[in-house]
């Protein structure tokens, strides 16, 4: 479990509080939206207080329509324009090439799969810091969108059109994100964290996790046999295991996720069991049917779940106070 991190993501993130320069780049450009808006919002202010007092007078009507009606909202308009496409394409990134990451939305959650590595989470984004990484965003089912706000913008999970954007977070922390379109009952608890590691610690959690989990002990194995024999492993993978259910999400390191539900739950022990008994109850319209086990069996099978957990060294996120 990492423990370090249960603190992390409970504030609310900020895009005007970036973390990475995506995210810079988009306060910059808010900052001169407002300005810019303010601005015209005053000039026109005035302009209606000053035609209100020159009812009478003539003014030259026509020159008056060129300037104010043509000339400056073309200046005004271009600027915001221009600068808002350049500010665009840089955050979503080059088309071209492989994405090193790929997220698919899914009603409610998120899978994350390294391509290259063969490595597949869910609801944890892990990058390194300092450096700008590549994900294509897919969805599954409906149209989600892909949210880190100290990160980057915004980018819609369009079924059928993958979609690029650039994460890049200046150091080492954890961020929180979330679906940004509302995707059915349960979109306001579709979140997820990204987490940036040191550039070595992240190829050390990549290496960790391609690795299938070591076999479990006593207890976790009856918790095993319980995975395998019950529903879950009809809808869970754990690598290296016969569980290969593609429907949600991939388990195979689920111990050393900070949270579980996408984002609903603390990852505790109590809330593991709740989880598994009554995921209706939690949240209502998620795929996740209710299961009917012991206690001896539930508890089994949170230990075997917990012991799921092949980097467990706990990361090192104190750098990280938001
Ligand atoms: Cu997924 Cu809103």
């Amino acid at each position: 479990m990492m423990a370090g991190l249960g603190a992390c993501g409970d504030g609310s993130p900020s895009t005007l509080d970036p973390e990475g320069p995506g995210a810079n780049r988009i306060e910059s450009l808010w900052w001169v939206l407002l300005v810019l808006g303010t601005v015209v919002f005053a000039a026109v202010a005035a302009l209606i207080v000053i035609s209100w007092r020159m009812q009478r007078r003539e003014i030259a009507v026509n020159r008056f329509v060129l300037v104010g009606g043509v000339l400056l909202p073309a200046i005004v308009l271009g600027v915001v324009g221009v600068e808002t496409v350049r500010s665009t394409n840089a955050v979503l990134g080059p088309a071209e090439g492989e994405p090193d990451i790929v997220v698919v939305g899914e009603q409610y959650w998120w899978r994350v799969t390294y391509p290259d590595a063969g490595v597949e989470t869910a609801n944890e984004v892990h990058i390194p810091a300092g450096r700008p990484v590549t994900l294509e965003v897919r969805s599954a089912d409906v149209i989600h969108s892909f949210w880190v706000p100290q990160l980057a913008g915004k980018v819609d999970m369009i079924p059928g059109q993958p979609n690029r954007v650039v994460l890049e977070a200046d150091r080492p922390g954890v961020y929180r994100g979330t679906c940004a379109e509302f995707c059915g009952a349960q979109h306001a608890n579709m979140r997820f964290v990204a987490v940036a590691h040191e550039p070595s610690e992240y190829e050390a959690w990549l290496e960790a996790r391609g690795e299938p989990p070591p076999p479990p002990a006593a207890l976790e194995r009856q918790g095993e046999a319980v995975f395998q024999e019950q529903a879950c492993a009809g809808c869970h993978t754990v690598e290296g295991t016969p569980a290969q259910g593609e429907v949600g999400p991939n388990l195979t390191d689920v111990g050393g996720r900070q949270e579980i539900a996408a984002g609903l739950l603390e990852n505790t022990h109590e809330n593991l069991r709740s989880w598994i008994s009554s995921p209706q109850q939690h949240k209502p319209g998620t795929l996740m049917p209710p299961t009917d086990l012991s206690e001896a069996e539930l508890e089994a099978l949170v230990a075997y779940l917990e012991s799921l957990d092949p980097d467990d060294t706990d990361i090192d996120a104190d750098a990280d106070s938001s």
